[in-house]
């Protein structure tokens, strides 16, 4: 890796150099050349120790996400003893304060910068399932100008303008890079300080908060006011073990979680949403792709068909939201007319999921606790909104959220209001956390960046709109009877 910096450094005095045999023999261009390369090496960065870089782990309130978070800081403390280096802070994202907005980090800048403002280097920010090599980080940090602004990180790119990132970069979709998550990223202080200066003094935009990595991009670049995100090889997504990691700081697990037996098929009740004008179009890839999967399914539409068989909810069909048809669901969930289950999901008739996947990863939540699971998507939240599952990707909720839920009557404003946000505004209002998934997914796959696809086994796509649906679940979703015998190996092997 080149620090930018230092090749300025080495530009200019090639300039210098050059310039040499058209003016006389002159001490002050040699002056010029030692001043520029010494000012580069000011402060003393080979200095930089481990406590001046404060980890923050991108963590969530629910109780198996904690477990996780609190898994890594043991890791990273364990490391800076075997270091010999004082600890670091290490702060779980989901503590600093009480607001929602906190996992969108920009309304946590102010904290940071008053924080560590001014005894701290690095801000370096890690999902809680990346793997450090602390000492290796370390190493790649000291690289950098420390007092320069920097926002480093593994770059995605969009290879198609894409609707999560509302078309932006529509003539050169993948001119802009944006930071994989998953395998860390860090900001400068100084960077951090003028970002919480702006924070502060203009309100934060964005009413929607859809692809968090994507919209801190572009926040931190600004149309060329800010820096663009620098590419560093040492942060990887690759899995810890691979032959070609060995020059990574950091690492991912590939395995989706696996906390112990998958729940069982009948431990989840599966509400399908539809409407009569898509009993013919969408329902069939349904039936085609993984309704067989399910062990108890219901599709809920505004005209009963018993060929399907489809139940009439009573609820006329909206074009926009479809609030009062999910909380009917909510309701006739708890009711006595379906199986208790630990657990429910809603999808659309053009959700594609994976239920073996689902029943894989739902093994690490408790059924009793409040839960509700999905791809997060956020709201307002630079000005006190609320997050949300977003709908199309599948909701997953315990049994418990949706008794809490029911239980604070709270209702929907209008039949056609969008469901996800009202069900989200609700769970915010009785401090149920919306927990997030980065396996559910929105949109189609082609939405999304391809290496990000490419380090998770994904549960969910959604939208039938100029893909083979049937191919997309076959090639993204579908797993072989193999595959699911080395599910059950692994959990052997790991459990
Ligand atoms: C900087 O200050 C914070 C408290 O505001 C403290 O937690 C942290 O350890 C300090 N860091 C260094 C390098 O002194
Ligand atoms: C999914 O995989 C199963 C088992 O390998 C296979 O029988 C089925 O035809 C596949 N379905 C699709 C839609 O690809």
């Amino acid at each position: 890796m080149s620090r930018s910096s230092s090749r300025l450094g080495y530009k200019a005095a090639f300039m210098f150099w050059s310039l040499v045999p058209f003016i006389a023999a002159n001490e002050d261009v040699k002056e010029g050349v030692s001043k520029v390369q010494e000012a580069d090496k000011l402060p003393h960065e080979s200095q930089l120790r481990l406590r001046e870089v404060v980890f923050v782990i991108q963590s969530q309130r629910n109780s198996f996400h904690v477990q996780q978070a609190e898994r890594l800081r043991a890791d990273l403390l364990l490391q800076t003893e075997e270091l010999q280096e004082s600890p670091p802070p290490i702060l779980l994202l989901h503590t600093l304060s009480d607001s929602e907005g906190d996992w969108s980090i920009l309304p946590s800048l102010p904290y940071f910068s008053s924080h560590f403002g001014k005894n701290s280097s690095w801000i370096m920010f890690l999902e809680e399932e990346t793997n450090v090599k602390l000492e290796k980080l370390l190493t790649v940090l000291k690289k950098f100008v420390r007092r320069k602004e920097w926002f480093l990180g593994k770059p995605l790119h969009d290879d198609e303008s894409t609707i999560i990132h509302h078309y932006a970069f529509a003539e050169n979709p993948s001119s802009f890079k944006y930071p994989d998550f998953s395998a860390g990223w860090a900001l400068s202080i100084p960077l951090i300080n003028r970002l919480a200066n702006k924070v502060q003094q203009e309100p934060l935009k964005s009413d929607f908060t859809i692809d968090l990595k994507h919209e801190v991009a572009l926040y931190i670049w600004d149309e060329g006011k800010g820096p663009r995100l620098t590419a560093v090889p040492e942060l990887c997504t690759l899995p810890e073990n691979s032959p070609t990691a060995q020059h990574c700081a950091t690492a991912v697990s590939t395995h989706s979680p696996l906390c112990g037996e998958p729940v069982t098929r009948e431990d989840i009740f599966v509400a399908v949403k539809t409407c009569k004008k898509f009993h013919l179009e969408r329902v069939p890839v349904v039936k085609k792709t993984w309704e067989k999967q399910a062990s108890r399914l219901e599709y809920y539409s505004d005209h009963a068909d018993p060929s399907i068989p489809t139940i009439n909810l009573g609820v006329p069909n909206t074009d926009r939201g479809h609030c009062g048809k999910t909380f009917a669901i909510l309701s006739r969930y708890v009711s006595s007319s379906v199986p208790k289950t630990d657990w429910l999901l809603i999808v659309d008739d053009d959700t594609l999921i994976s239920l073996p996947r689902l029943q894989a990863l739902l093994s690490c939540y408790d059924p009793r606790e409040p839960v509700c699971l999905g791809e997060r998507y956020g709201y307002g939240l630079g000005q006190g909104g609320y997050s949300y599952i977003t709908g199309g990707g599948g909701m997953v909720f315990s049994r418990e959220a949706v008794l809490r839920l029911l239980a604070s009557g709270c209702k929907c404003y209008s039949n056609d209001a969008p469901d996800d946000m009202v069900v989200g505004m609700c769970l915010n209002a009785v401090q149920i956390p919306v927990t997030h998934s980065p396996l559910f997914h929105q949109a189609r796959p082609e939405d999304y960046a391809r290496d990000f696809l490419a380090h998770q086994i994904p549960i969910s796509f959604h939208k039938h709109w100029n893909i083979d649906p049937v191919a997309v679940f076959s090639k993204w979703l579908n797993d072989s009877d193999s595959s699911a015998e080395r599910l059950s190996t692994r959990l052997k092997e790991e459990l």
